[in-house]
């Protein structure tokens, strides 16, 4: 099939030069249009329910956040043999515990007995075992229970049956992913359309480098829409992200399973980020991750604004069908020792800066949703990422479990890159 975007056939894989040749003509072409392409559907207008409706809500939260891949945390926060956390990022508490053998697994944070959580704080290192605080069931790091307090009570009780029940865990470089359902392809799988341009990139030597985690008071896909397009660059950024990027040249790369990109050039080719002179660059890095920014979206809470120097990571939780998590988590390398460098302070607030933005919007956003003012999402070319990610979410779901108002009707496929 023929790449919609620029109008030539796509490599099979890699960020090599042919991609970034192609990748360039497409950003030139989107500099130089003065109307969609030949041939774009209209695209119906994103039913208003959709943002509102509870049924909806926990639809969609099964369907993406307990039967998909979700990002649940950086192997930095898992450094040693012992250490462990309570990621809540599906909705549900998943214990991820690094084992003596290295290995990262991941297990319900649920005693096998009556259901107490085994781990009660939130992260923690060193632990030989998790002794669960209600009747004192112990668990091995890999999951299995090595004991039960009075064992002379149970007359038909096989340990070998009561390990910790596991949760899918798998990684892309040091990023882990967990996934509630056994249905799901496996991670390599799901991710390979976009992160197959990801891997030249040293994912495995990335270091999580700031967390920062905030409650916003929207919905979930008012919080994600945000980051899927840059039409609202020239307004809501004029002093931030417009100076630095052209939205009209920002070129938009769909792929299958929902994932998408953008890539917004620099407006000076010459253009170098103040803040990130004197930083390690990343090896492996192309002119595409040099002078542009892909802004990657991966299905469906991911997004990633790949730098020459590293990567602000931002996932959205929905916490109610009103209220979200939003993390911004900065990937990229450090030295051995860790330290960082002293440009990262405010290379971090200068995000925030850019984040708190784009913020600002979403809680005003949300009083509008209830009412009747709000009647549905007329999207434009430029934002044809958010029509994909809502394509993709009644694909999971399944468009038949839907009232056919609640609907977005598939028009996008003949423009997704295979
Ligand atoms: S609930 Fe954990 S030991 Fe009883
Ligand atoms: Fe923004």
């Amino acid at each position: 099939m023929r790449d919609r975007n620029t109008g030539t056939h796509p490599p099979p894989a890699g960020l090599d030069d042919a991609t970034v040749a192609r990748w360039k003509a497409g950003v030139q072409a989107e500099r130089e249009r003065d109307r969609p392409p030949a041939g774009f559907p209209a695209l119906p207008p994103i039913p208003g329910a959709r943002y509102r409706d509870p049924a909806f809500f926990d639809l969609e939260r099964q369907a993406l956040w307990r039967e998909g891949w979700i990002h649940a945390a950086h192997t930095d926060q898992l450094p040693a043999a012992g250490s462990w956390l309570v990621t809540r990022r599906t909705g549900s508490p998943v214990l991820l515990i690094r084992g003596a053998d290295d290995r990262i697994r991941a297990f319900y944070n649920t005693c096998r007995h009556r259901g107490a959580p085994v781990a009660r704080a939130d992260s923690g290192s060193g632990a030989q075992s998790f002794t669960c605080g209600y009747h004192g069931w112990t668990y091995r790091l890999d999951g299995s229970l090595a004991s039960v307090t009075d064992p002379r009570d149970f007359t038909d009780l096989d340990p070998s049956c009561l390990g910790l029940v596991p949760v899918r865990c798998e990684r892309l470089g040091s990023l882990i992913f967990i996934c509630e359902s056994p249905l799901a392809p496996p991670l390599d799988e799901f991710l390979a359309p976009a992160a197959r341009f990801l891997r030249h990139l040293p994912l495995d030597a990335l270091r999580l480098v700031h967390h920062r985690s905030i409650e916003v008071g929207g919905n979930h896909k008012v919080v994600l829409e945000n980051f899927l397009e840059a039409y609202h660059f020239r307004l809501l950024h004029m002093k931030t992200t417009h100076r630095i990027f052209d939205h009209q040249g920002t070129s938009v790369h769909l792929w299958r399973h929902g994932h998408s990109m953008m890539l917004s050039p620099h407006r000076r080719d010459d253009w170098v980020d103040p803040g990130t002179v004197g930083m390690p660059e990343m090896t492996g890095v192309t002119e595409i991750d040099r002078r542009f920014n892909a802004s990657y979206n991966l299905f469906p809470n991911l997004i990633l604004p790949i730098s020459a120097t590293g990567a602000p990571c931002v996932v959205i939780t929905p916490l109610a069908i009103d209220r979200s998590r939003l993390e911004v988590l900065w990937y990229a390398p450090l030295p051995a020792d860790g330290a960082r460098h002293p440009l990262w302070e405010a290379r971090i607030a200068n995000f925030d800066r850019i984040v708190d933005e784009d913020v600002s919007f979403v809680e005003p956003i949300q009083a509008s949703l209830d009412t009747a003012g709000f009647r549905g999402v007329p999207l434009n070319y430029q934002e044809r990422r958010i029509y994909h990610w809502h394509e993709a979410l009644d694909r999971r779901i399944g468009a038949h479990r839907l009232p056919p108002a609640l609907r977005v009707q598939p028009v996008l496929e003949p423009w997704v890159t295979p």
